[in-house]
């Protein structure tokens, strides 16, 4: 086995990698895809702590590879749901991700892909490249006024639903929330707390911000879209599991849903071909956290979570084990 060291399996931002070399730790760094399973498995072997991202599956077989030496493995991702949490803690290995940093560029993102699903910016923009004749008119692609106090439902209302709540609220759009935490009847911040099924039935959007769970798993199934507003929106810069896709994909071409925005999808990387062939829907390869500082931010907090939990001391943002 090798000497203990720190694994990184992606490459990260370009101000943290040159950082990484200051550890004074052995290194062995991914590139900027993500590596093959043997060659994680290969590399991991014998790490005392792991910077991994969501790409990267953290399962026993991983944590076995790495073996006893590792102590920490730092998700560059407020998500997790790539780590066994079970396994980690059966091996005593420390959990962390990246929360809080990343909330108001997601929620900038979410708000970015709300207006250009409602607004039809990118189906505007596919026909402006068509080079077919056209002239303004009065029902030429005419979308949503959410200003008019269209109503904004946010399911979950965690850090970054609260953040999208308030540009929503900028926009003049009402908000309500569901979210198994929260007192139903509640306001919070001026967002309303309501049943999950009474929000479905009275928003013009849905936005989605819970984690994937077995028990937010197609949470947005057939029977959920069909409680929508007919003519309403779905946006998604959660996890691509919360939807069940083909019943999204029937919502859509019905016209159930007058459209959808997805950031992630249930197959990732592999986005259903079906979806694509949608004109209804704006289509985001996974990137609503994907600002410079932002970015910056995360890769510094999984490198900071990894240097306390090395030299003895808790983890800044450790996730809770089971
Ligand atoms: C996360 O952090 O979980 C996002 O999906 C990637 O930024």
């Amino acid at each position: 086995m090798s000497l203990p060291h720190l694994y990184v399996a992606r490459t990260l931002t370009p101000s943290v990698m040159g950082e990484l070399t200051d550890l004074g730790l052995p290194l062995i760094v991914g590139e900027e895809a993500p590596p093959a399973r043997e060659r994680l498995l290969a590399d991991v072997a014998g790490a005392s702590a792991a910077i991994v991202t969501l790409t990267e599956r953290v399962d026993a077989e991983f944590l076995d590879a790495a073996g006893p030496a590792l102590k920490v493995v730092a998700n560059v991702a407020v998500g997790y749901d790539n780590i066994d949490l079970a396994a980690a803690a059966a091996r005593g290995v420390v959990v962390c991700n990246t929360p809080g940093v990343l909330d108001e560029a997601t929620a900038d993102h979410t708000f970015a892909m709300l207006l250009a699903i409602t607004r039809r910016v990118v189906e505007a923009d596919r026909f402006a490249r068509t080079g077919r004749p056209w002239i303004w008119g009065p029902n030429m692609l005419v979308g949503l006024d959410i200003s008019a106090g269209a109503t904004l439902g946010i399911v979950g209302f965690g850090r970054i639903g609260r953040a999208v709540a308030r540009r929503a609220q900028a926009f003049g759009m009402r908000v309500t929330t569901s979210d198994p935490g929260l007192r139903i009847g509640a306001s919070v911040n001026g967002v309303e707390v309501i049943e999950a099924d009474t929000l479905l039935e009275t928003s013009e959007v849905v936005s989605l911000h819970v984690p994937l769970l077995p028990s937010t798993r197609h949470l947005i199934d057939a029977a959920a879209l069909s409680r929508m507003k007919p003519g309403s929106y779905l946006v998604n810069a959660a996890r691509g599991g919360v939807v069940d896709e083909t019943a999204l994909i029937d919502a859509l071409r019905s016209g159930h849903l007058a459209g959808a925005a997805l950031d992630t999808f249930e197959g990732e990387p592999a986005i259903n071909p079906e979806l694509t062939t949608l004109e209804n829907i704006v289509l985001q390869p996974h990137i609503a956290s994907a600002g410079d500082r932002t970015r910056d931010n995360m890769c510094r907090l999984a490198v900071r979570n990894v240097t306390r939990v090395l030299a003895g001391e808790p983890a800044e943002t450790p996730v809770p084990l089971p």
